[in-house]
């Protein structure tokens, strides 16, 4: 069996979305936080499972009877890795074979981006259990950018943005959902780590040009400096820990750290992946 964490999140979701016409349903385990939000899973015949990255007894007692489990990073910025650590340790007393973990590109423990150090030392602890492991080193997902953009962009045909020159390897996240479900359901991925990273990369200069392409409006790129980025995202009462972690994640796009182009990601969907102009139209064009 095949347990997936964070199934009702967006790319666990996904991901079983696309295990579910390569394995039948009742060999497939969602552990979610809250059942209630799983109940479409059930209905389907997947085995939903409770459990919390925070509670070791009730991972151990979900994962009985998986052979792999896929562990989705958490969002807790703080608490993640003890989270991370909690979910490989109660896989290994469940006797799970294979933790598949989604980790990011360029893991530094150096990285300007603040969920990079995490990554590192849980894809570290995953490679220190006896557990046989797969790093999925998902790139950014092409699903950010929105956000990103902002509401103004095109009203005021100014993308403000701290990125510099800097280019980025986009993914769409249901690509690398499909790519997740193929390593998941086929054999051969013992021990090793991909970069999902797809050519080409992209900087917001490319970003402008596709947006002036798709959306039929002029859009210039106005780069502006990880302070004023800061400095206008306080303006608008954003949080604190929100304001660290754009910034930290500007100045790594601004730094190539997630500027990879690697033909992984294309191989195991056995196909072009989305690109930015596809995903673009698909939100902007007219
Ligand atoms: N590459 C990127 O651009 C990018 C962007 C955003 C995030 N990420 C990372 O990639 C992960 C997956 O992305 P996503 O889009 O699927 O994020 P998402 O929709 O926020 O899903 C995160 C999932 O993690 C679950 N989760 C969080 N804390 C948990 C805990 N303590 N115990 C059990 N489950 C917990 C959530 O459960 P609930 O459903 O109960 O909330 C949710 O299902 C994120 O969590 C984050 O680490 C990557």
């Amino acid at each position: 069996m095949i347990a997936i964490t964070g199934a009702t999140g967006h790319l666990g979701r996904a991901t079983l979305n696309a295990l579910s016409s390569k394995v039948p349903a009742n060999q497939l385990i969602a552990l979610v936080r809250d059942p209630q939000k799983a109940t479409d899973l059930s209905a389907q015949g997947v085995q939903v499972r409770q459990g919390d990255y925070n509670d070791p007894a009730a991972l151990q007692a979900a994962f009985q009877g998986a052979e792999k489990v896929l562990l989705i990073s958490g969002d807790d910025l703080e608490n993640r890795l003890q989270q991370h650590k909690n979910v490989i340790d109660a896989a290994k007393e469940a006797g799970v074979r294979h933790v598949l973990y989604t980790s990011v590109t360029n893991p530094s423990a150096d990285s300007h981006f603040g969920a990079s150090p995490s990554h590192v030392a849980t894809e570290a602890y995953l490679k220190e259990s006896s557990l046989t492991y797969t790093m999925l080193r998902n790139t950014l997902y092409l699903d950010i950018l929105p956000m990103m953009i902002g509401d103004n962009a095109l009203p005021s045909g100014q993308l403000y943005a701290a990125a510099g020159d800097g280019k980025v390897s986009y993914a769409l996240r249901q690509d690398l959902a499909e790519a997740t479900a193929a390593i998941l359901a086929t054999p051969g991925h013992d021990n090793q780590t991909y970069d999902l990273a797809p050519a080409p990369a992209y900087s917001f200069q490319d970003i402008a040009a596709t947006l002036r392409e798709v959306a039929g409006q002029p859009v210039q790129y106005v780069p502006i400096s990880p302070e004023a980025l800061a400095a206008g995202m306080r303006e608008h009462h954003v949080p604190e820990p929100v304001v660290t972690m754009m910034v930290g994640l500007s100045k790594a796009m601004a730094a190539d750290e997630f500027n990879l182009s690697s033909p992984t990601l294309e191989e195991l969907l056995g196909r072009r992946p989305t690109d930015l102009k596809t995903f673009l139209a698909g939100v902007y064009g007219k």
